[in-house]
Parts: C-alpha cells; structure tokens; sequence
C-alpha cells in the first residue's frame, strides 16, 4: 500500500501528465523521464530536458500486457511467453510498432520499445491515467551520463527541469532493463539488463542471438559506446594488472578510486591516494549499488577510477557492460 502523501503526488503526477507536462518517477531499475506517449509535443520536451538527440527512441512503459495490441501491430509468440513470464520487470521488448505510435516515441524506426515497470509507484501512476495511458521515459539523466538510481540523483541533475519527482526510494535492480527485440522469428539480445540472457533463453528453450553494440544499425543510445559514463575518468582493469595500474597512477600523483569485487580485503596499506571501495561478489548485489557508487565517487572529484573487470560469465554481463561503456574514452 502507498503512503496517502504518495497517492496525493501520484494524482498531481497524473494531472500534469495529462496536460503535457514531464516527471521523474521511480521503476525498479532506473529513475525515468516520463511524459504521455500519445503526446508529441510532450514527449519532444524529455529529449530537449535529457539533451539526447532525436532519433534515439524512448521505451513505452504500460500498465500490463493487455495495452501490448494498442501499442504493437504484431506480438510474436516469443514476445508474450517473455511478457507473461518478466512483466511487470527488468524487460523492454522491442516490437513492430501499431500505426498511432508517434515518430518521436520511436525515433522514426518501425519499431517500439515497450516495458512494464516493476515499481508499486510507476504501476500506480499507469493504472491513474486510465485505459490505454502509457508512459514514454528514457533514464532522468542528461544524455550519455550515469542512470539515476535516487530521487535524489535526480534532483541534482535535471532539477528544475522536470515538473515533479516522485520519490520512490532507491531502485531495487539498480541497473537499466533488459532489451530483447521480437520480430518475426527472431529474437534478439540489443542490451544486457536486470534479467540475465539465460533466463531468457529458458523461457523460449532457444538460443537467443546478441547484437554487436559496436555494429548496431539502429539508434540505441545506450549501444553507443561512451555512455553511462561518470565524469572522472575511468578504467576497467583486470585483476592481475590492477596494483600494477594503481601504483602507475599514483607515481604521477593521481587520486585514484577504485572499485573491487573480488579481494577487497587484501592489505596495500602503501598507497596513500588510493581509496578502496568494496564491491559485492555477487552481480545482483553489484548492479544494485553500481551507480549510486559511481555518482558518489563521481562527487568525491577523484583524478580517476579504476573498476576492477567482473568475471565474463553472463550473469555478470550487465554490469560489465555497464563498466565498460563507463570507461570508455574516445
Ligand atoms: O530500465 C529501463 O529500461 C529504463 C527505465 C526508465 O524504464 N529506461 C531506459 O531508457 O533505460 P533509455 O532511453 O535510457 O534507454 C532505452 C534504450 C535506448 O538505448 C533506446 O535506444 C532503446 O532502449 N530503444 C527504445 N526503443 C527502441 C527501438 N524501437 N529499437 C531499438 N532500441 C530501442
Ligand atoms: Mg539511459
């Protein structure tokens, strides 16, 4: 049950989406930026507020699977053995688009993204603007920067750009959706996300293809490489090279942050400009923390951070692929 406070704000949240307007809200991966997908006026000011541009398209959050047919002309059968299995959750499958979809929404593709969110808060808002309501949000963050994981993350970065936050607490995943686009009979992996691939391949007993972000045709923002990227900059390095690569930054006098999940407890009491942060072990538990860690060291103004690179394993795919567009640097 929602606090009464909440039901009050989700009202408000209500009315203004209805009158055009754009709002952060909380959903169980990221915050989002949300405006009525049937409004294309609205939905062009989340792109000026993000700063992203305008053929990247933004993902369609609905109530519950039923509003699948309004918003896609064609569900496959892989795309509704996912969505009864993962909704509402981590799971953004991408579909032939139906003819009122607007062009902003999708960036012009004839296909769309649409989700249902996992968070008592976005469910509440959906189920609020009635029938046939649905949310388009990209993550709250400007364009190419780190996912906000806090309403507070929010606050600090597009603060009064946005009509209302609605703060939910802090996102249960931490990490941004998986997306699997389902068209005809092929499926395919575009973004590692809250719900690991070989979940998803139980579910179809198939072998699910994976995009090559390097080479993607479409414009998934998220599949550029430098993105999710904090403001100090960051390296991704193995565990073998890791005290080599600190003690080389810290001789030229750098103030070095690291991020360790697999032997925090390890004594290097030698290196003075070195603060060590521990990370969990488990994937789970590290997409849950990893962002709020990245604004939090991002904050402390450090001269660089030094990720140490998470098993290759898929059930840490996402956070790795999260690490690596973070470090990436042109
Ligand atoms: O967990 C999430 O997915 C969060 C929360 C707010 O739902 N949203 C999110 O949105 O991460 P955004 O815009 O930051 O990333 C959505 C990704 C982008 O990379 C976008 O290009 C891709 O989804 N996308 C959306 N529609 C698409 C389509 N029709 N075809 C291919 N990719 C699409
Ligand atoms: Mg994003």
């Amino acid at each position: 049950m929602l606090k009464p406070e909440m039901q009050a704000q989700i009202v408000a949240a209500a009315a203004i989406i209805r009158n055009g307007g754009v709002i952060a809200l909380p959903t169980e991966t990221v915050y989002g930026l949300a405006a009525d997908a049937s409004n294309q006026v609205a939905v062009n000011r989340i792109f000026e507020i993000k700063g992203r541009p305008a053929d990247h398209p933004l993902i369609v959050h609905i109530a519950d699977e039923s509003q699948l047919t309004h918003w896609a002309r064609e569900v496959p059968k892989s795309a509704k053995q996912l969505a009864r299995q993962f909704w509402p959750g981590p799971l953004t499958l991408i579909l032939p688009r139906s003819p009122q979809v607007s062009d902003s929404v999708t960036g012009g593709q004839d296909t769309v993204g649409l989700r249902v969110p996992d968070h008592p808060v976005a469910l509440a808002l959906l189920r609020a603007l009635g029938p046939g309501g649905a949310l388009a949000a990209p993550s709250a963050n400007r364009y190419g920067r780190i996912s906000p994981t806090t309403a507070a993350h929010v606050r600090d970065e597009l603060g009064d750009s946005v009509d209302i936050i609605l703060d939910g607490g802090p996102c249960q995943v931490g990490l941004e959706s998986t997306i699997v686009s389902c068209l005809g009979d092929s499926v395919t992996l575009l973004r590692p996300g809250g719900i690991p691939l070989p979940a998803i391949e139980a579910v179809l007993q198939r072998k699910v293809d994976v995009a090559d972000s390097t080479s993607a045709k479409i414009r998934v923002s998220g599949s550029l490489l430098s993105h999710y990227a904090p403001l100090t900059p960051t390296e991704l390095v193995s565990r073998e090279r890791f005290w080599q690569r600190a003690s080389e930054l810290e001789a030229q006098g750098l103030r070095v942050a690291t991020l360790e999940w697999s032997a925090p407890d390890e004594v290097h009491s030698e290196h003075a400009l070195i603060v060590r942060t521990a990370m969990p072990a488990n994937p789970v538990a590290y997409g849950h923390l990893l962002y709020a860690t990245l604004h939090q060291l991002d904050n402390a103004k450090f001269d660089r951070l030094l990720a140490e690179d998470p098993p290759h394993t898929a059930d840490w795919a996402a956070v790795r692929d999260r690490l690596q567009r973070a470090s990436y640097r042109a």
